[in-house]
């Protein structure tokens, strides 16, 4: 598949098999997270890995009970330990997580699994269940698993209403 290709199969999967995700997949996977751009290269991002059954029962609850998360075969909790804010006002903490978490939703879709980005949870419920320090922002969760089914993203904008060139035309 080309990257456009996988982009365009990409979706978010709210159904997973009951099926694990074979070690060396979830090995590319995260390559694919280690690999990403971040600003100044400080790679300051940290993920938790969660597989097991109890923790992400209780991360459902930190997540606004949305149960589909206990049906993924893994939760990635995206994490940040910068508080490095950018020339241009903008913390670096989200942008570098999302574009590594991006990263694996991408790199999981061109093995054939499935993710689902997850903004909805409590950081102060997800902080004890992992025993992530207080000076670190948990920026996002994603889940991923086999897909129990195959379905299409949501419908995008146009590009014309999206994109302009030269200058500022909407
Ligand atoms: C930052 C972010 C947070 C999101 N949070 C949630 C969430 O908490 N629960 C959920 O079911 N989907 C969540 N989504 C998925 C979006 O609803 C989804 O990407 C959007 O509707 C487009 O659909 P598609 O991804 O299937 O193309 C989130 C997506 C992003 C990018």
């Amino acid at each position: 598949m080309t990257v456009l290709e996988v982009i365009r199969k990409r979706y978010s999967c709210r159904a997973y098999q009951d099926r694990a995700i074979e070690p060396e997949k979830l090995d590319e996977v995260f390559e694919a997270a280690r690999l990403a751009p971040s600003a100044r290269n400080l790679q300051d991002w940290r993920f938790v890995v969660v597989k097991d059954k109890q923790t992400k029962a209780k991360l459902v609850e930190a997540a606004n009970n949305q149960r589909f998360l206990e049906g993924a075969a893994v939760i990635v909790v995206g994490c940040s330990n910068s508080d490095h804010v950018m020339r241009c006002g903008q913390a670096i903490a989200p942008i570098d997580v999302a574009i590594a978490l991006e990263h694996i939703a991408l790199q999981a879709t061109e093995l054939g699994l499935a993710t689902c980005w997850v903004g909805s949870f409590f950081p102060e419920k997800v902080r004890p269940i992992l025993g992530i320090p207080e000076d670190v922002a948990i920026i996002e969760l994603m889940a991923i698993g086999y897909p129990a089914n195959e379905q299409k993203g949501q419908k995008r904008e146009s590009i014309e209403k999206v994109l302009c060139y030269e200058q500022w035309r909407f």
